[in-house]
């Protein structure tokens, strides 16, 4: 096993991470293309797709355990206030009531900022915790929750970015902007850039807060066996949650387990540990019973986090062949009480070529839930206004589009000047064009016949996802030919399970039905990193590969030493070995093992270093239909082409099933979703799924998925990157895009519904 501690970079989420541990030293030849593979690139069903469809997958919220108790969370209905008082005499009288805990019983645990404490006498937004209560049911929780009178002293509230950059309501001690400044990027010089330019030109853009709503809504199931605490949890990073509970709780991480075998969705809103779960751990620990905490829907939406809201004012220089000399982009967002992370400028500074790039931005706290990573964060916001304007540019100087972008194409990064390891996003835009039949577009946008009007648009992507270290996986190889996998990682529902076991079946030879992979606990599997940054295939897949090429090679080995034979005498095919010579069957795993006086062998796998010569990214454009109903102003989505460069597909099916889900979210986010505040009470209006609008069956429009990329041999020895975020990036450009083409207006401020589109028609 050769391993090294070794310096390498790789991105999660929108942040740049120097990783320094043991990565694996071993090479490995790049596998060849899919159509010559017999597991990998196919369409084959989930492993666990039986479980799933049956009803039997245990999810978090199906934990059962004897004595459990139920625990509920009693939340400030105002945005800012400050709590005088609680008395929980009544709600304690309840029979069947174990326990509440506030801020004036529960210990001072500091939470992400040093002015937030755990349960903390400001609540900064409606849905803030206040207290927490356990009971034998949720509906005695519940009514629990109602008897506790708090006495709240009301503050003025800010809900909105413009607002609170007023600094006259004071939402923490430190000021409202997130680190007390701007984020700022500048290279080239941007005045010199405009002037060189041929045409000036500026806009403004805006973008809605959009809820992650996964499926699944948040729960943790708690339970604690001596001084160990046992967690159940439906996170996206089992080893996340373990260490930031052993900070909360002050115990070791060896006495925290954290178990999630299914999960239904995240989006990034279940990367941390929650307030919920450390409640819950209290709780428990307090009455000496298990409890479960679910989250309910209106809870989800106030205060599990959001896509933070935007408004990007973006100003470009253009000379009249179309070269970009100058992009500049000022933003601010509404990022709630608690954010993390925030920003959205990172297409503008490289998706496009332009040496001279300006950039200040502002994530400003404001009275409302916390802004969180959510698919593709930033980027979903950024793409929508900079490839809405790219199209404004191009339509200035007469160029089409496409061919503006392509003028202004580049093969290297430009923020960290490495070139990129694959960029394919010239085929993606030649074949994307294709498929929607580009030059069927109007001409003169808007200039369809009928109330009806279609149009058509595109917008491009680009991500980091390509992964990167620590990232283990230990392999066991059965005396009987089968296989357990054991990979530090979990599934948010995207198919780990299955193309863990593709890729072991692959370079074993052993059928996929044989293999049994174990992800998503913390006291089993060796460690690795959260899923987010759609970074878990690109991380963990070349691991599960270093782990079965060993197991390969000691099987070689084994054969070679029981035979007494050179191993370039004999050949693998299958779990068998022959004789090259005459191809003759010589010896099995079975025999192997045995003779070995093994029953099992095991091997672990790690992730190798990035080549930090290179930058890996993938890239795609997406291109959308649209049909625009002009008396009632509803947009229908028919088609979207999705074409993609994202190193080797794993797995045909659960990637299009990505693909899917992305463009979906996408639409909803460009058409209907927004999370809606009443400015005056500081409340949201729209805390469920029935006024908070999402797609449904009835808004899926064709989508046809083309992947241009076949191996990237230089990200990883599997070739592959990320396609989860990928996938709902330029969906909302699109979309806009088309929208303009077929109507004639273009609409800067997401959502596109039916009122806005009225009123740019008509007024
Ligand atoms: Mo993250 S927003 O869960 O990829």
């Amino acid at each position: 096993m050769a391993r090294k501690i070794k310096k390498s970079r790789f991105f999660f989420e929108e942040n740049f991470i120097e990783t320094i541990g043991e990565v694996s030293q071993n090479k490995y030849k790049p596998l060849k293309n899919n159509e010559k593979l017999k597991y990998l690139g196919k369409k084959i069903s989930r492993i666990d797709g039986y479980d799933k469809a049956s009803g039997t997958a245990v999810f978090t919220f199906d934990i059962d355990l004897p004595g459990i108790t139920y625990a509920k969370t009693l939340r400030s209905p105002y945005a800012n206030a400050k709590i005088k008082n609680i008395d929980d005499s009544k709600a304690r009288k309840l029979k069947g009531v174990y326990e509440i805990i506030h801020y004036k019983n529960a210990p001072k645990i500091k939470w992400y900022y040093g002015s937030s404490f755990l349960f903390d006498q400001h609540v900064r937004y409606e849905g803030d915790e206040v207290a927490c209560v356990v009971a034998d049911s949720e509906e005695l929780a519940e009514k629990a929750i109602g008897l506790i009178s708090v006495e709240y002293e009301i503050l003025p509230h800010a809900t909105r970015a413009e607002e609170a950059m007023r600094n006259k309501v004071k939402i923490h001690k430190s000021g409202n902007i997130v680190r007390g400044k701007p984020g700022t990027y500048e290279r080239g010089d941007i005045n010199k850039g405009f002037e060189e330019a041929d045409l000036v030109f500026e806009d403004e853009f805006s973008t809605e807060v959009a809820i992650h709503n996964p499926t699944e809504v948040h729960c943790s199931v708690v339970n604690w066996e001596g001084d160990k605490l046992i967690v159940w949890d439906s996170t996206q990073a089992v080893f996340g949650v373990r260490n930031s509970l052993a900070q909360s709780l002050g115990i070791p991480e060896s006495n925290i387990r954290v178990i999630k075998k299914y999960m239904g969705g995240g989006f990034g809103s279940k990367l941390e540990a929650g307030k919920y779960t450390v409640m819950a751990a209290l709780l428990a620990q307090k009455i000496g019973k298990p409890v479960k905490i679910a989250l309910d829907r209106r809870e989800n939406n106030l205060a599990v986090g959001n896509r933070p809201d935007s408004v990007q004012k973006l100003k470009g220089g253009v000379k009249s062949d179309g070269t970009l000399t100058a992009l500049s982009h000022y933003s601010y967002s509404s990022v709630g009480a608690y954010p993390a992370g925030g920003g959205c400028s990172w297409p503008l500074r490289t998706m496009y070529k332009c040496p001279n790039v300006k950039v200040e931005e502002y994530s400003v706290y404001t009275n409302t839930g916390r802004g969180r990573p959510f698919r593709a964060p930033g980027h979903v916001q950024g793409i929508f206004a900079l490839d809405s304007f790219m199209d404004e540019l191009a339509e200035k100087i007469g160029m089409d589009p496409l061919e503006f972008r392509l003028k202004n194409y580049t093969k290297i990064d430009q923020v960290s000047g490495r070139p990129y390891s694959t960029k394919l996003l010239k085929e993606c835009y030649k074949k994307g064009a294709k498929k929607i039949d580009w030059n069927k577009r109007n001409k003169i946008p808007g200039s369809g016949k009928g109330y009806l009007k279609r149009g058509i648009g595109m917008a491009s992507q680009i991500w980091w996802g390509g992964g990167g270290p620590p990232a283990y996986v230990t392999l066991k190889l059965n005396q009987d030919g089968s296989v357990n996998i054991l990979a530090g990682t979990q599934d948010l529902g995207t198919g780990t399970y299955t193309f863990i076991a593709q890729v072991a079946a692959e370079i074993l030879e052993i059928p996929i039905e044989n293999i049994d992979v174990t992800i998503g606990d913390t006291d089993v599997v060796p460690y690795g990193p959260g899923s987010g940054g759609s970074t878990t295939a690109p991380s963990i897949a070349p691991a599960v590969r270093d782990a079965a090429e060993q197991m390969k090679k000691k099987l070689f080995s084994g054969a070679a030493a029981i035979l007494n034979v050179e191993q370039n005498e004999i050949n693998y095919n299958s779990g068998k070995f022959y004789s090259k010579k005459d191809k003759k069957e010589l010896i099995g795993i079975n025999k192997i093992i045995r003779k070995m006086h093994e029953r099992v062998l095991v091997t672990t796998g790690a992730r190798e270093a990035n080549n930090d010569n290179y930058m890996v990214q993938s890239f795609g454009a997406q291109f959308a239909e649209v049909e625009v109903d002009t008396l009632i102003g509803n947009v229908k989505v028919l088609k979207i082409v999705a074409a993609h460069d994202i190193g080797r597909t794993l797995n045909r099916q659960t990637l299009e099933n990505q693909f899917h889900g992305g463009i979906l979210q996408g639409l909803g986010f460009a058409l209907m979703e927004e999370q809606i505040v009443d400015e005056y009470t500081g409340k949201i209006l729209n805390a469920n799924m029935h006024d908070y609008k999402m797609p449904t069956i009835y808004d899926v429009p064709e989508i046809e998925v083309v992947i241009v990329s076949e191996g990237d041999k230089i990200a990883n020895n599997m070739g592959v990157k990320g396609i989860g975020e990928p996938a709902i990036i330029p969906t909302a450009g699109a979309i806009a895009n088309a929208v303009y083409n077929a109507i004639g207006v273009r609409i800067k401020s997401l959502p596109l519904t039916p009122d806005k589109i009225i009123d740019s028609l008509y007024s």
